[in-house]
């Protein structure tokens, strides 16, 4: 558990990282939370009033235990440009259906809907301004929906 807690954080490290363009090993300190820089991911399921089998996170697989790795939706924020991309094949029996991306108040910033025929699940979408938590989803056919928070700060 201990090793599986330590993997996670240096895991959010990793993506926070790359979200914020800032360096891997100054995120990866321990920082109370108040002092955390400006662009984090969120994986905290605790903050969610939804119940888990609507939607599964890095930290709350559900059912579908470990298939994180290839269902959440990644994110690279640079300025406005926010790149999502769910490292999915993509066939005519399994692919990913939809990426969006959905304010903290619930409005669609930005979707695409794939079709099975596409090459890769990859999105881009132009976001103005700053927000504190930003919900990128990713909804696989076979695996249902896959959610990663981020910022753009
Ligand atoms: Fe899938």
């Amino acid at each position: 558990m201990k090793n599986r807690r330590a993997f996670f954080k240096a895991s959010l490290a990793v993506t926070a990282g790359v979200v914020s363009g800032h360096s891997v090993l100054a995120l990866a300190k321990e920082e109370p939370a108040k002092e955390k820089k400006a662009t984090e991911v969120h994986t905290d399921t605790e903050k969610h009033t939804f119940p888990k089998s609507i939607f599964y996170t890095k930290d709350s697989g559900g059912k579908w235990g470990k298939k994180g790795g290839s269902h959440l939706p990644n994110v690279t924020v640079e300025g406005e440009k926010v790149t999502v991309t769910t490292k999915h094949g993509m066939s005519e029996k399994h692919y990913i259906v939809r990426h969006t991306v959905v304010s903290d108040a619930g409005e669609v910033l930005g979707e695409k809907t794939f079709s099975s025929s596409d090459d890769d699940a990859v999105s881009v979408f132009e976001i103005k301004g700053k927000h504190k938590r930003l919900h990128a989803t990713s909804f696989c056919n076979k695996h249902d929906l896959w959610l990663t928070e981020f910022s753009i700060l």
